[in-house]
């Protein structure tokens, strides 16, 4: 598309930054060129109590195996609080801003230290040791850095589940990984109302022990006060549990490639994988784009609003600006609460420089009209972010105007859970922007378009994303299933990471990212299987069949639209309609909630029994002028019904 608007690099964008065009394209090229030699360089950013002396030894072919300075022995909690003491021990770590707007504190690295080795202590103390798994589950508090900050201390193995998952989605994450461990507070709190984790988490662990795993502590952060149930011999409060061990805890000294921590992620088939990144790799990758794709200067205030149960939380709330020994602020509220002023009152109150949020609040705020931001001043920003989804150029445009005033670089940011860190992107002294593309690959990266056959598209084109070549901040393995890992990402096309995206390469090399060309869905930033939804739906007892497919939605990015087919003899009605909503809720979370439900008699198949998706797809966008060849069909007359009692009317 060549009227796509470009807004050039401004002088103000670049007059200080780290990268400029020119260093861009010439690192790009060494980092291309000689891997070893530029990760050999670009490794030392952190300290390692023993150096490496090997960078990368990691292939895509074959059984798939991904090392990055393997004999290199470090510590991320190290890296993360003890190096910066001397220097800057009493600067602030975190900003906790609270969910009630006078509710917020400030954590030095001093006191985070203290309060990490503490909670390493009592890890320990309860017999955690070294490759454990430990499931936090947990608010948006300083807590919640401690805890994982914690895990890295003594080498245990943190699996953060967010806190919106419900105690069916809790129980089977625990169980996959034999977490035995807990983390979580008695109850959670967003826009003024409460989440109850400490009954999520009981729930649970009834769950997983009816699968074998039994779970022997539950270490409880005090919130709200609110009133829990409480097992003596099993739950373990946190304030008393702190207050009884010591403030010092030596790092454990980890091998590069040990496990840091698993993150469950959803795909288009089966349960959500176990993701699993290592120690070295992945702390040198955050931490080296948090720097330069924030174009992160020291003393500047860091804000990413993601919750810390997604890897956004991880890698640019956590890992990577506590790295670099930033100030990072942590949010626990949501953006439109006490009003749609929120943000822009805590970009003012803390003079934030950096800020980092996702497209579907900006798409809310937007909604909510321009007043919401001219209250604030804002004009602490100098570069603001988007990630979770592809931004439309609509909003991108509000956020550059309204919210920057045409004087803040956005960087929109495309990378996946099992990248560890920013893929593509904007640097804000180097890159040229265009309004809806995630444009150019960070250093080391090497995108490559395929068609459907794997015939590699060169130049100008549209097809599949796959990455050619490792990076260090790259997922290692599937939890328990390397077999599954290597089917996922390297089988469809031979030797590539595949990364389920559609993407189009314009002709300046900028890539526009299209969104999942498979069965994954992305509502308002979260990642969702359409299969894990369908699995939910016949779960229940009424359900016999059901298809799930996501549609265009104005805020969330994509809706979650279901067609199911109901057991013989049972009426389809409003009170099942709201009974199967309720129903999903409680095996998945609110997030997985069904937009639309279509009762349908029958489903497109073909004579082989395959569900026709795409037919489904376009009736749920109200688009069924355009079905394409339904001749296959076992049953044609099906798609007539389906259009008749369509859900998405125009
Ligand atoms: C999927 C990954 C790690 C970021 C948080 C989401 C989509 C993410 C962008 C972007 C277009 C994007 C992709 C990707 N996505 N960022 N800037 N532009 N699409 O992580 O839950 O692992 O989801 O989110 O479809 O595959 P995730």
């Amino acid at each position: 598309m060549s009227d796509t608007k470009v807004y050039r690099v401004q002088p103000a964008w670049k007059k200080d930054a780290l990268i400029d065009n020119d260093t861009y394209q010439k690192w790009y090229a060494d980092s291309v060129k000689d891997p070893d030699k530029f990760w050999g360089k670009h490794g030392k950013r952190i300290d390692w109590f023993k150096p490496y002396t090997k960078v990368k030894n990691a292939s895509f072919g074959g059984n798939v195996s991904i090392k990055w300075f393997e004999d290199g022995v470090t510590n991320v909690s190290y890296n993360c609080i003890d190096r910066h003491l001397k220097k800057r021990g009493n600067q602030t770590a975190i900003i906790w801003e609270g969910d009630n707007p006078y509710d917020d504190r400030k954590i030095t690295y001093n006191e985070l230290y203290e309060h990490v080795c503490r909670m390493a202590n009592v890890l320990k103390k309860h017999g955690v040791k070294r490759g454990d798994r430990v499931t936090i589950y947990m608010p948006m508090i300083p807590e919640a850095a401690y805890a994982m900050l914690a895990c890295t201390r003594i080498g245990a193995v943190h699996s953060v589940v967010f806190g919106g998952f419900s105690p069916d989605a809790l129980a089977g994450r625990i169980v996959d990984c034999e977490s035995t461990f807990v983390i979580t507070a008695d109850e959670g709190l967003r826009g003024g109302r409460t989440i109850p984790l400490k009954e999520n988490t009981d729930k649970a662990i009834d769950i997983a022990a009816r699968n074998n795993v039994t779970v022997k502590n539950v270490l409880v952060v005090r919130r709200t006060a609110g009133k829990i149930a409480w097992f003596d011999k099993r739950d373990l409060w946190y304030h008393d549990e702190a207050a009884s061990v010591k403030p010092d805890c030596k790092p454990a000294e980890m091998k590069a490639e040990d496990p840091l921590f698993i993150l469950y992620t959803s795909g288009s088939t089966g349960k959500p994988k176990g993701v699993l990144h290592t120690t070295g790799g992945y702390l040198v990758y955050a931490s080296m784009t948090h720097q330069y794709v924030f174009d992160y200067h020291d003393g500047d205030i860091y804000w990413c609003t993601a919750d810390v149960g997604w890897v956004t939380g991880h890698s640019y709330i956590l890992y990577g600006p506590l790295a670099n020994g930033a100030t990072t602020l942590m949010f626990e509220g949501v953006p439109n609460y006490p009003s749609p002023s929120r943000f822009w009152d805590v970009v003012d109150k803390h003079k934030v420089n950096i800020f980092y949020t996702a497209p579907t609040a900006i798409r809310a705020l937007m909604g909510a009209g321009d007043e919401w931001v001219k209250k604030s001043s804002r004009k602490s920003l100098r570069v603001m972010g988007s990630v979770g989804e592809p931004i439309n150029p609509e909003a991108w445009e509000w956020y550059f105007n309204v919210v920057g005033e045409k004087k803040v670089p956005i960087v929109d940011t495309w990378w996946q859970t099992e990248n560890g860190g920013i893929l593509i992107s904007p640097l804000p002294g180097a890159t040229d922007l265009k309004p809806g593309s995630a444009t150019r690959p960070f250093f080391g990266v090497v995108p490559q378009i395929v068609d459907n056959d794997g015939e590699v598209i060169e130049g100008t084109g549209s097809g599949n994303l796959c990455i050619t070549e490792p990076w260090p901040g790259m997922m290692r393995t599937v939890y328990g299933d390397h077999q599954r890992f290597i089917e996922t990402y390297f089988a469809t096309y031979k030797g590539k990471y595949f990364t389920g995206d559609g993407c189009r390469r314009d002709e300046d090399g900028y890539y526009w990212i299209t969104g999942r060309v498979d069965d994954v869905i992305n509502v308002s930033g979260h990642r969702m299987g359409t299969a894990e939804v369908e699995s939910a739906l016949v779960s229940h007892d009424k359900v016999s069949e059901a298809a799930v497919v996501g549609y265009p939605h104005d805020i969330k990015g994509q809706g979650i639209y279901s067609y199911v087919t109901l057991m013989a003899g049972v009426d389809a009605t409003e009170d099942l309609r709201t009974e199967l909503i309720a129903h999903v809720r409680k095996e998945i979370g609110p997030i997985a909630s069904p937009d639309k439900i279509q009762f349908a008699p029958g489903l497109p198949k073909t004579r082989s029994g395959k569900i026709m998706r795409r037919i489904l797809r376009k009736i749920a966008e109200d688009d069924f002028g355009a079905l394409g060849d339904t001749s296959t069909l076992a049953d044609p007359a099906v798609v007539d019904d389906l259009i008749e009692h369509r859900q998405n009317k125009k």
